[in-house]
């Protein structure tokens, strides 16, 4: 048996992929959403600490594990010893949980293309509700499952397709047409009378909010290291996976520090645009989905005629960011069955792979697709309205109540924090940071910032990551 496992084309390839990866609803709607919701600026103040210490450091873990290893999560671990297949267990898992809502997600952000495009034809995009359409969808679930299939079809198109022909073809086309989408959209929004607001909110020094007794400053140190882990793409071997398709002739610390300086970019470019909107149209901009649905939708209706466009647009954006995203979570989980069957000496069939996890997803994806995003009375009652809660009442009060939220505690406020703990333990003080120095090292140049990699592996990340179940536990018994 000869299998090829496949390999990036070119480095440009693989950056667009792996910034593909990274940029995605998390930065477009989960940041603005975050940085509304915590203070403004100390929060993003917090989000760039956490970043150099902790994301960049996992970042080049990853990388190097995947690519000294050439296998996906599940067969970096095992390559070590069998005792450490559990993390790569729960990555994989976690991978699958978050795929599942987040092309519900993306079904939704294609429907509300789709509802653009046809208002620029002059249809009737969005069923006469117009900003109420939200509402009307989430209930209408012929479509959510219609839209919900669409958005995996396209993702499993693209992961079918392979490394370089399928995922690298696509990322190295739509990435840079979502940065000039976005730029262009910046300074639409720049002419747009108010706007300043949103520029104040975001940059002027303010720590107000550590003072606040319902957020303070745990609250916004959660928030920015569960927003910094999940929009790196951290922690579930997504990097690893990506990493191990890397040729050796790359530079890897280079690669680490690209990949999270643009996802910060986009995503305070996102922020240009969502919050200068919401102030010059004087919508609020600290409501999760509803910020992207409900939000954004009344401010291109009060653009006029060119809401149309600048409304097709931006959901096109956010549905090349989002397919960038799923098709890396996507392949995680290939990657992982294809390196299983060739560690048996089997020929893996990467179409059927691909497929087989797709329709797990779905699956699993469909009481989120059906739930109303938990507002209730709907055709699958949330997790805790099923086990007998009311809906509004006390109780779960600690978190949001609907299928999307409780998948993404298990993936986000568990599995993530985990997986990167272990990898910095085990890289700090049983392999020894000596393995990605080698690793970094193979493609000719000198590591850079050794000391600095050494100490934050063996103490700052496990320390940190430490404090942020610490402050989980306080929001569970606080
Ligand atoms: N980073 C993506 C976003 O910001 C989502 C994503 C893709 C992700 N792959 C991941 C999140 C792996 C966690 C782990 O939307």
């Amino acid at each position: 048996m000869d299998y090829k496992r496949g390999q990036w084309g070119s480095n440009f390839g693989f950056l667009m992929a792996a910034v593909g990866s990274a940029v995605g609803l998390g930065n477009i709607v989960g940041f603005p959403y975050k940085m509304g919701k915590n203070g403004g600026f100390a929060f993003l103040a917090i989000y760039l600490i956490l970043t150099a210490l902790v994301g960049i450091v996992i970042m080049l873990g990853e990388l190097a594990i995947g690519r000294k290893t050439g296998k996906g999560i599940m067969g970096a671990y095992l390559s070590f010893s069998k005792k450490y297949a559990w993390i790569g267990f729960l990555g994989v898992f976690a991978g699958l949980l978050i795929l599942s809502f987040y092309c519900v997600l993306g079904g939704m952000v294609t429907r509300y293309m789709v509802g653009y495009l046809m208002q620029i034809l002059g249809m009737e995009g969005f069923a006469g509700q117009g900003s109420n359409f939200l509402e009307y969808l989430l209930y209408d679930y012929d479509s959510m499952l219609l839209y919900f299939f669409l958005f995996m079809a396209v993702t499993v198109a693209i992961v079918m397709g392979g490394i370089d022909k399928g995922i690298e073809k696509f990322a190295s086309v739509a990435m840079p047409a979502l940065f000039f989408i976005l730029l262009f959209i910046i300074v639409y929004i720049a002419f747009q009378p108010g706007a300043a607001a949103g520029y104040s909110f975001m940059f002027k020094p303010d720590f107000s909010v550590f003072s606040d007794p319902e957020i303070g400053f745990w609250g916004v140190f959660k928030a920015a290291a569960g927003q910094m882990f999940f929009s790196l793409s951290l922690g579930i071997g997504c990097m690893i996976t990506y990493g191990s398709y890397l040729s050796k002739n790359e530079n890897l610390q280079k690669n680490t520090i690209i990949i999270p300086l643009a996802d910060t970019i986009i995503a305070l470019m996102s922020g240009m645009a969502v919050m200068p909107a919401c102030a010059a149209f004087g919508v609020a901009y600290n409501k999760g989905p509803v910020l992207l649905f409900v939000s954004l939708q009344t401010i291109f209706e009060n653009m006029g005629t060119f809401g149309n466009l600048i409304g097709f647009m931006f959901y096109f954006l956010v549905f090349i960011a989002s397919v960038t995203s799923s098709i890396s979570l996507l392949e995680l989980c290939t990657t992982f069955q294809i390196d299983l069957a060739i560690s048996k000496g089997k020929n893996p069939n990467r179409k059927k792979i691909s497929c087989m996890f797709a329709l797990l997803a779905l699956i699993l994806g469909l009481p989120a697709a059906l739930d109303a995003l938990g507002s209730g009375n709907a055709l699958i009652p949330a997790p805790f309205e099923l086990l007998g809660y009311e809906m509004g009442g006390a109780g779960y009060a600690m978190w949001n109540d609907s299928w999307y939220d409780f998948y993404d505690l298990i993936a986000e406020g568990i599995v993530m924090p985990l997986g990167a703990l272990s990898l910095s333990v085990l890289i700090g003080w049983v392999w020894k940071t000596e393995i990605i120095k080698n690793e970094c090292e193979l493609s000719g140049n000198r590591f850079i910032g050794y000391r600095y990699y050494n100490f934050c592996f063996k103490f700052v990340v496990p320390i940190i990551l430490s404090l942020i179940f610490y402050a989980q536990l306080l929001d569970f018994f606080g």
